[in-house]
Parts: C-alpha cells; structure tokens; sequence
C-alpha cells in the first residue's frame, strides 16, 4: 500500500531533507507538506518537488484544527511525520511563547484531529503518528556518565527542550491511552544542507565566508553528538516501516565533539576548500563570548535499540559530512545571503551584540 503522507515543517532544516528522501526513495508515495514558513521555513528547501504530480504543498499552521482536519479527510492521510517546531534554544530564551504554542499546542491539535480521523476509518494498524523529538529532552550529561538511553529520565533544561519534552509526554499519553499508532524518536544534533543560519555549523562556515567573528559561547569545552541529517532520514524511514508502535527510538551518530574542536576542525576544513577566503587562516576569527543561560554542557546518545531492533547504522563519518555540507555552503550562497536579513540581524545582535 502506499503512504500517504503528511509532513509538518517540511520546508525546515530536517524535514526539507527528509522530504526530499522520501520522494527519492518511495516516488509512488504521496507527499504533503504543511508548514506555517516561519523564518525557519523555506519553499526553495523543496524546489526540485514543485514539478512532482505526488507532491502537494500547503501553507498553514499546525494550530489550525480545521486546517488539519481537512486536510487528513481530503488526502487520506495514512502517516504523519511530524516535524514543525520552534527549534532554536537561544530564540526560546528570548521568546519562550512561540516554543509553547508550536511545539505543545501544535502537537497537541496534531493529536487530536488526528485520533478522531483514525477512530473514523477504524484504526487501522497501519497508520502512523511519528513525533521527531530531540536528545535536550534528557538533560545534561556528566563527562563520566553514560549516553542517553530510551529509559533516561526526562530533565529538560531550556525553554526548547521543556516544550519538546511536553510534547512527547502528549504523544506517549495518546499511545497508552487510546492506542493511537504512535513512535517517537529522540534524535541528537543534526547538521548537512539547508540548516538555517542560527545554528552553530552554518553560522561558522557562513561567517568564515563573510570574514565575521566566530562565536563560541562560554569555554567552548561543551559537548554534542553530530549526525549528518541524511542518515537522521534513513533511521526515519527504517522507523516508520519497521518500527513498533508505542516505542521510543533514539538517534545518533555517536560523535561526540567539544564545540571548540568542531570549530577548530570546520576552520581547517574551510581554509582548505573555499577559494578566497577574506581571512585564512579562518581560526584567527573564534572569539569566545558570553555563555549561553542554562547552556548544558553535553549529550550523548545511545542509539543501540535502533541499531539492533531495526538494523540502522550511519553512513557518514564526520568527516565526511562536515565536507559535503560545508561545500554545499560555498555552492550555495544564494540560499543563505538572502535569509541574513533585517530579521536575522536584529536576532543576531540581541544575541551576539552585534553583526559584525
Ligand atoms: P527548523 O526550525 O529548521 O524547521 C521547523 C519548520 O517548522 C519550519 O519550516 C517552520 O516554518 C515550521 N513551523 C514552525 N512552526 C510551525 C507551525 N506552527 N505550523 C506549521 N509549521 C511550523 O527545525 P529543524 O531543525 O528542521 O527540526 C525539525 C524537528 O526536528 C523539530 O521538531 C526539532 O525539535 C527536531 N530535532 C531537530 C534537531 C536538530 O539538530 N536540528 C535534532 C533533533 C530533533
Ligand atoms: O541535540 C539536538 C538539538 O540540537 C535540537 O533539538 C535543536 O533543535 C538544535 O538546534 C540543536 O540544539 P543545540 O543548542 O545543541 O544546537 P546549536 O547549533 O544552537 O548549538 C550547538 C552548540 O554550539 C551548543 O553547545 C551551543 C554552541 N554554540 C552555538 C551557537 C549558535 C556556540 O558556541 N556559538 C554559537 O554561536
């Protein structure tokens, strides 16, 4: 049978990637997209879809219970891959009220119509309601402790992880209490092509391109674990065919890096691929700069279960993805110079204090 699928926040980092896999990958499947396009989102993440006939893009809000109605009657929906959120930790201290209405509410409106629709066709055993959830949901990790595990308590720290963190709880509820055909997957950090500015590795190589200051926050001796986004959509597609309802599923691409050798390692990368480089070699730019409030200081994830329950494995080596993902950066600066716009400097100097 073939999916019917509904992607929320497609046209963001991660779902813009997974879109594009699926629709490589399973063509017969029909896709819909249905993202609000904050400043996160961006239609030109799909452009090479736009011609497909199993294609379909809407524009709207995951609040919008009559929106997501319609939607799920009108295209059959068999799946949900649900991705639209708020994503960034330093915009959910600014402004915490966006996390809350997306990432709770949204969900929870997701939840809802989407319970209804299935109680309507008689539940059937092959729908889906994947919940793409994130590692921050279980805190901070001690240098000797291990890796987060799927039992790992939860203990959000920022604005972001807490609004996750409830969002999760929302689906597993939904799961336990109706039945409703629910996976959640707790994934680490994700990098590769179409990564919106904000984040640490397009901000690095972006402001190695311009000759701007590189940013490291407190001591740079914090730790994340780095998977490449298309190996973060091959556990997504081995999940959603062979895994089990109800189940929680971690991702990771067991990288643990401190942030300053990740910059040191892009900096060296950088100086050898980018032609031109208005200040080489690019490591005289790190500058270390106010912590961030709360900031934890590493992750870790143990995606073992995945590994052996479904037989996933990464491809790529961090190496190997920090490359094709910074050449996509040089390749394509017309994707990211118009996103650096007012907006992007007014959040960038309430942050940073300055654009330079
Ligand atoms: P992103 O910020 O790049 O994209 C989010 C998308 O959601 C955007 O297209 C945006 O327009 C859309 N959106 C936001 N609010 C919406 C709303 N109310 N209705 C409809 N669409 C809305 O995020 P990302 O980095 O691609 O993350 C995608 C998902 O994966 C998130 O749920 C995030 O928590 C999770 N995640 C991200 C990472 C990571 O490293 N980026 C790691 C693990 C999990
Ligand atoms: O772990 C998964 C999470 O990874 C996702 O759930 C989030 O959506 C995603 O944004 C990401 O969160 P992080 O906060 O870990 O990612 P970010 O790229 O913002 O920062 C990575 C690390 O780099 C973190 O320790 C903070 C640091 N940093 C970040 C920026 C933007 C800096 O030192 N300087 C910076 O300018």
């Amino acid at each position: 049978m073939h999916k019917h699928l509904l992607v929320t926040g497609g046209a963001g980092f991660i779902g813009s990637n997974f879109v594009n896999y699926w629709h490589e990958k399973h063509p017969q499947d029909k896709i819909i997209v249905l993202d609000a396009l904050t400043y996160a989102g961006n239609r030109q993440n799909l452009i090479n879809l736009e011609n497909s006939p199993n294609f379909f893009f809407i524009h709207g809000d995951i609040c919008d219970r009559p929106l997501v109605d319609n939607l799920l009657e009108a295209e059959k929906i068999t799946t949900i891959a649900h991705f639209a959120a708020e994503s960034h930790v330093d915009r959910s201290i600014l402004t915490p009220s966006t996390f809350i209405q997306t990432n709770i509410i949204g969900t929870f409106t997701l939840l809802e119509s989407f319970r209804h629709y299935w109680q309507k066709q008689n539940q059937p055993s092959a729908y889906r309601f994947l919940h793409v959830s994130t590692d921050e949901v279980y805190g901070s990790l001690k240098a000797h402790e291990s890796a987060f595990k799927e039992n790992t308590p939860y203990a959000p720290n920022s604005p972001y992880s807490a609004s996750k963190a409830g969002s999760d709880h929302l689906v597993r509820a939904y799961y336990h209490t109706y039945n409703l055909p629910t996976i959640i997957t707790n994934c680490s950090n994700n990098y590769g092509a179409y990564h919106f500015p904000e984040k640490l590795i397009p901000l690095m190589c972006i402001n190695i391109l311009l000759g701007k200051s590189l940013p490291v926050y407190g001591d740079g001796q914090n730790i994340r674990d780095w998977l490449y986004v298309k190996d973060h959509c091959s556990a997504l597609d081995v999940v959603l065919n062979k895994g089990k309802e109800g189940e929680t599923y971690n991702i990771g691409g067991n990288n643990e890096v401190k942030n300053i050798d990740l910059v040191e390692l892009i900096c060296q990368i950088m100086d050898e691929i980018a032609p031109n480089l208005p200040v080489k070699p690019a490591n005289q730019l790190i500058t270390y700069v106010k912590d961030r409030a709360g900031h934890d200081r590493r992750y870790a994830i143990d995606s073992s279960k995945l590994q052996k329950e479904l037989g996933w494995k990464p491809k790529a080596t961090l190496e190997s993805g920090l490359r094709s993902t910074l050449q996509w950066y040089i390749n394509n600066q017309q994707w990211w110079q118009p996103l650096l716009s007012t907006d992007y400097q007014k959040y960038y100097q309430q942050v940073y204090g300055t654009f330079k």
